[in-house]
């Protein structure tokens, strides 16, 4: 479950710190086989910032998107929910999170989160409208 957000929520983005920690995080990727390194960090709403890289399979398709390192390690390091995101590739450069990454983000979300995408800086609803996410189990409840 998420933590709540009585905390106070760090809002202050410093994006060039972001993208560092990304790039930290591709260059400990995984990915012989597509030689697609890709990093992710995100700051938490406490102010810590928590990373992942891909690490790929040689049975290929259960390989791991870089944002499920992360969001395995926002939970291990203390949970929290996820102010601002970036992921960049190889060349530092700034991509987008896959579908199926997008969906991964949503349930640690802040209502809002920052992304720093191909087309600027977007919110999480921006890029995952109408999103699935934990409120629809417990309206089902
Ligand atoms: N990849 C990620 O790690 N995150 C994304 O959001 C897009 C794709 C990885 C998966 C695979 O290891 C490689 O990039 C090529 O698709």
């Amino acid at each position: 479950m998420r933590s709540s957000t009585e905390e106070e929520v760090v809002t202050d983005i410093d994006w060039d710190e972001l993208r560092s920690a990304a790039v930290e995080a591709m260059e400990k990727a995984y990915a012989p086989y597509s030689r697609y390194r890709v990093g992710a960090a995100a700051l938490v709403s406490d102010g810590r910032i928590v990373t992942g890289c891909n690490v790929e399979n040689a049975s290929y398709g259960v390989g791991l998107c870089a944002e499920c390192g992360l969001v395995g390690n926002l939970h291990m390091t203390g949970g929290g929910e996820l102010v601002a995101f970036v992921c960049v590739n190889n060349d530092g450069e700034t991509i987008m999170p896959c579908g199926r990454c997008r969906q991964l983000l949503n349930e640690f979300a802040i209502p809002g989160m920052l992304l720093e995408t191909v087309s600027g800086i977007r919110t999480i609803d921006e890029v995952l409208p109408d999103a699935f996410g934990p409120r629809d189990l417990e309206a089902a409840r």
